[in-house]
């Protein structure tokens, strides 16, 4: 027998009993006459004495335990003496005089502590993965990881949800980004895709009469990694029948609220705001805001009219933007910081930043511009006040509404802005396509099954025409949802009607022998009666690095990839064998 309880469990309850415990030597101190280790197993830390008057021969062998050795340890649970307990730790009213040890494993020396995390590089703890795990704050990532998707099958099987596995080795999907190919052997120079979702057999099992469809489930794109992306992530992959819109955000919410209820013991709000993809961009330079603050992003148009600052109305005779920005508290800022927040704006694509100090008056190079009364104008409308310094960017609308929205955010940081908690939202009414300046044709927004609404409908199947401006404004029945600026989830209604799924793949220009060899088996199913359906995915990794507050989904991932998608663990991608190649038929010719 390893152990009568867990170390974390040892309580003032068990004073008297002999116990026999299992786990690690996280700390070992040695005080002359007696030996002290911490000894830790998942659930927490027990303070274990060894003492010659005890056993002599435990107190002997626990000279030789180092960090990380496992031992199983019996003794007796003891009060602490008066003025030696330890309240920052649940176990610190007791300690255990051990009459036995045993060394069932040892550890070399570490390459780094187990308690000293952030001295660390990353790299260092990912190659050493099991090691970065044992780290209290780490594992309570992995419980709460547990917890969430328990949670989540918990209250989508109450709903009547079914989990249904689809395939892994599959054709690509049309998320957009780059395909991980899987050679196969049986069929020489034919590859599966790897999905990036489950998007087409979620489809198809509505096709099927599922009607709740949900998977936790696995996902692969090769695209450009970053902090919240991964090339293999997970999703809460979910799919309805007979929904529109306010239904597949009613499961959600209901779900997100069960979640941080259960997980967090947290309330969120419910119904969530809404705002139009239109507004986000107006208001805070990008579809997925943080609205944990305010400082929004503020039309000036008509203002800078009023003046006679070439830069602003040069931009605006182009056609472009002129939008502004309160820079709170920063009416402090040196010439050089300002050169500093510029080269910042310049490196978001801005040609330049103007600003305005307000002080006991207005203080800028562009004053000189504008009528005094224009700068309060101006000033009102940012809810700029004495201390701060007004921002503006003139140029075309994209990079107006990027650079500030990007500015919004650093400044907040800067500025310690950010207020606490979980602010959700949706971002509803999107376009349906969006230019590819590139391509030279429109992309569908979302995925090109995603339902037009209802008007926009009729026009796409009446019009025989649409022109560049008629196609940019049709909307989609899509949605995303966003927690304190990261877009955590994105879904829609779909279209179900196979002359609507053959217009649009038109005006996608996909030729109907394009999108029958690409998407044939889901077109194939619409012709025999879909229901109408819609769905979302979550993205479970960047709602739980948010639920933990890490800085990066790899905080969340038991072993995830670098930025250049290598597993420092186990050294994934790698060669593989001559043989292994010619047995799936292929040679190879590395192009650099
Ligand atoms: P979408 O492509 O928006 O939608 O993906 C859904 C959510 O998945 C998360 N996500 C990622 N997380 C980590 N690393 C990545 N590389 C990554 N890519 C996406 C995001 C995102 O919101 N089939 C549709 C859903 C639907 O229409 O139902 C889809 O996959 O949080
Ligand atoms: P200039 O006329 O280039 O000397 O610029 C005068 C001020 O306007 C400087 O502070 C520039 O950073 C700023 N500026 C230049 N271009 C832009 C722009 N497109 N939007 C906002 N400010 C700009």
């Amino acid at each position: 027998m390893y152990r009568d309880k867990n170390c974390g469990e040892i309580s003032e309850s068990d004073i008297g009993g002999i116990l026999t415990l299992s786990g690690w030597v996280f700390r070992w101190r040695d005080h002359g006459g007696l030996v002290f280790i911490d000894l830790r197993d998942r659930s927490g830390i027990l303070q274990i004495v060894f003492s010659p008057d005890v056993s002599a021969e435990a107190h002997r062998l626990a000279h030789s335990l180092r960090s990380e050795y496992v031992v199983r340890v019996r003794g007796e649970v003891r009060k602490r003496p008066e003025g030696t307990e330890n309240p920052d730790i649940p176990t610190g009213m007791v300690e255990v005089y051990a009459d036995k040890l045993e060394i069932l494993s040892k550890a070399d020396p570490l390459p780094f502590m187990i308690d000293e995390p952030k001295e660390v590089s990353e790299a260092l703890r990912l190659k050493y993965r099991y090691l970065d795990l044992r780290r209290q704050e780490m594992l309570e990532n992995l419980i709460i990881r547990h917890r969430v998707t328990k949670n989540i099958r918990d209250y989508l099987d109450r709903e009547g949800f079914l989990e249904i596995e689809t395939p892994m080795l599959t054709k690509s999907t049309p998320e957009g980004a780059r395909d991980y190919l899987v050679p196969s052997r049986i069929n020489p120079g034919h590859f599966y895709a790897l999905p990036q979702s489950p998007q087409l057999f979620k489809q198809i099992l509505m096709c099927s009469g599922v009607e709740r469809y949900f998977q936790i489930v696995k996902c692969f794109r090769d695209e450009d990694l970053r902090a919240d992306r991964q090339p293999e992530f997970t999703q809460v992959d979910m799919e309805m029948s007979f929904v529109e819109v306010d239904d597949v955000i009613g499961v959600v919410e209901g779900m997100l609220s069960y979640v941080f209820k259960e997980t967090l013991g947290v309330e969120i709000e419910s119904p969530m705001e809404r705002l139009t993809y239109h507004d986000a961009m107006e208001r805070f330079g990008t579809d997925k805001p943080d609205l944990r603050f305010d400082l929004e992003i503020k039309e000036m148009e008509d203002l800078a009219r009023q003046g006679s600052f070439k830069v602003f109305l040069n931009a605006l005779d182009s056609g472009g933007r002129v939008k502004g920005l309160c820079g709170k508290g920063l009416a402090g800022l040196s010439r050089k910081e300002i050169d500093l927040l510029t080269e910042e704006a310049q490196s978001y694509g801005a040609k330049g930043l103007a600003w305005i100090k307000i002080k006991d008056g207005f203080e800028s190079p562009i004053t000189k511009f504008f009528p005094e009364g224009v700068l309060r104008e101006m000033a009102d409308r940012l809810g700029a006040e004495q201390g701060d310094m007004m921002l503006f960017v003139a140029d075309d609308e994209e990079t107006t509404l990027s650079v500030l929205g990007r500015l919004r955010l650093s400044i907040a940081k800067r500025q310690n802005l950010i207020r606490n908690g979980f602010r959700f939202c949706w971002v509803v009414d999107y376009p349906l396509l969006e230019w590819d300046e590139d391509e030279g044709r429109f992309q569908a927004m979302h995925h090109p099954f995603t339902s037009p609404t209802d008007e926009d409908i009729e026009r796409m199947l009446n019009e025989d025409t649409i022109d560049h401006e008629g196609l940019s404004s049709l909307r989609a029945k899509a949605y995303d949802i966003v927690l304190n600026g990261y877009e955590i989830g994105g879904g829609s209604i779909r279209i179900h009607r196979p002359e609507l799924q053959k217009k649009m793949f038109e005006l996608l220009r996909i030729s109907p022998e394009e999108a029958q060899m690409k998407f044939g088996f889901l077109l194939d199913a619409l012709r025999f009666g879909a229901p109408p359906h819609g769905g979302i995915a979550l993205g479970l990794d960047r709602l739980v690095m948010l639920m933990v507050g890490a800085e990066s989904i790899r905080d969340v991932i038991a072993f995830p990839k670098t930025q250049k998608a290598v597993c420092l663990l186990s050294g994934a991608p790698s060669p593989v064998e001559e043989k292994q190649l010619r047995e799936l038929h292929i040679k190879l010719d590395i192009i650099q």
